[in-house]
This record gives structure tokens, sequence and C-alpha cells, in this order.
């Protein structure tokens, strides 16, 4: 029998109980190698719809499929052990009923292992979130911008910035925090509102253009990495390897046009004998 300990994932009831503690660390996630990389130093990774944007270049989330999500969702849960990984049911696929929502979310659940779901919208989901939460699916919810209403929206500005909206938005933040949702994504909204809503419902909130006061905080890792060509005004760059990337191909083309590429120490020397 193996006496090696293996270290527990965290779960959606260990993201839960840190309201009001220690803030909660997250980044997106799609693939093995980049969940390698941040799975020490985050409590959970969100397999984000907006791997659409971001990996295949779509002009927004709403064309991304349950299958892109699932296949995403096993590399992420590949190259991780410890960080809850939370997995985004994409347009579409949860919000034409609960049993949808159910349907789709525990095959996700399934298929990939992830601990969580997450969708988008406020009261319009609350009672799908309840279904959810009753039949053991941990979901996430997510208020104030929701990306995937884009075509109803017009565009991806913030938002609760009058004080119509803004009541809007926390009784959206309200709604789905009473049908138990495990934590709540406040994305691009005023910053006294996403204070306000951390202040007032259970679950932690995790804030992308939100708050400093907010529970946690998450970011496009691409776009915290400087991989991205245009980021909102709520990403900061935390490294800039888009253009060490671009020299190292430069390096590499170079080489391999002069011959220099591969070295002697890059090829293989017949066997002796
Ligand atoms: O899809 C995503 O990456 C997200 C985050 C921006 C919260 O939903």
């Amino acid at each position: 029998m193996s006496v090696q300990s293996i270290a527990r994932r965290l779960t959606a009831p260990d993201i839960r109980a840190r309201k009001g503690g220690e803030p909660i660390v997250s980044l997106t996630a799609y693939h093995a190698h980049t969940a390698r990389l941040i799975d020490p130093h985050v409590d959970f990774m969100l397999v984000g719809d907006s791997l659409g944007m971001v990996m295949h270049g779509m002009e927004t989330t709403v064309p991304v499929t349950v299958e892109m999500m699932i296949l995403q969702g096993q590399a992420v849960m590949r190259g991780s052990s410890r960080a809850l990984v939370v997995v985004d049911l994409p347009f579409g696929s949860y919000e034409g009923s609960p049993q949808q929502a159910f349907a789709t979310a525990s095959r996700v659940l399934k298929e990939t292992g992830a601990g969580a779901v997450k969708l988008e919208g406020g009261r319009r989901m609350a009672e799908t979130v309840r279904f959810l939460a009753d039949r053991g699916v941990p979901v996430m919810g997510h208020v104030g911008l929701t990306p995937q209403a884009i075509n109803t929206l017009g565009s991806f500005k913030a938002l609760g910035r009058d004080e119509a909206s803004a009541a809007l938005i926390l009784d959206d933040a309200r709604a789905i925090a009473e049908a138990g949702a495990f934590s709540i994504v406040l994305e691009a909204i005023s910053e006294p509102l996403a204070r306000q809503i951390t202040q007032e419902v259970a679950p932690p909130t995790i804030g992308i253009g939100g708050s400093s006061a907010c529970d946690g905080q998450i970011l496009v890792l691409e776009d915290m990495l400087g991989l991205s060509d245009r980021v909102p005004r709520f990403v900061k760059k935390f490294a800039d390897i888009g253009p060490a990337i671009g020299a190292a191909v430069e390096s590499y083309a170079s080489e391999v046009r002069a011959r220099a590429f591969p070295g002697p120490e890059h090829v293989y020397a017949p066997k002796k004998g």
C-alpha cells in the first residue's frame, strides 16, 4: 500500500468558507501546461468560455460549445492537482430550463472531473442555480457584465455606474446568493457597487473589474501575461511575454535560415561499435 500522501484538491465548500478571509486568488486556464504553472499559486482556476476569444480568435463567447469546454476542462484537470477547477457553461447550454442546465452541468462534471460550474445571469437564473445546487452541482454565479449577453448588451462596457442599473445588479447578486451559489463573479461594475455587494451577500465575491474589497480576484491569464492585443481597463499586465515570444521566434527563424540550428548538441551521433 502506498504511504504517499496525496494533497487534496480545494473544493467549492473550501472557497465558500473563505468569505471575508484571506483573498481568493484565481485565473483562467485552458491548457494542461498553463494549469500546471498556475496550480501552486491559485485557489481555483476557471476554464472560462473566454477561450473562444483568447484561443480561437472568436469575436465573442457566443459560438463556444459544450464540447470545447469539456475538451479544455479535461486538459486543465490533467495539468492541475491542487486548485479547484471551475468550468463555464457556454451560451445556449443552460438558459432554456433548469433541467437543460442540470443535463449540461452533470455532463461537464462527469466528463471533466471538475469540481464546479459557472453560469452567467442574476435574477433570471436564480431558479436554475437553486435547482443545480439542490442536486449536487456547485454553482459559481456571474453578474454585472455578462459577455454571453453581448447581443442584447450591445458592447462590453462597464455597468452599474448609475443608481438604477446598480440597483438591478445588486438584486441580481442577492438573487443568486440566496439561490445557493457558492461564489459570485462580479465583472466590470462600479467599484462602490462591488464593495456593497461584497458586504451584503453571504458567498464570496470574485472581482474582475470590481473592487479590491471583493473576497477574491480573477483575471484572464493571457491578458495579465501581456499576450493579448487589446485588454479592458481592469487588466493589469503583470508580465509582457508577447514581445519575448516574438524575439525568440525571430532568433529561431534566423538560425534555421543560417543553418546554425540545430547545432551538434541537438543532433544524434551514430552509436559506436
Ligand atoms: O470566461 C471567462 O474567462 C470569465 C472570466 C472573465 C470571469 O468568465
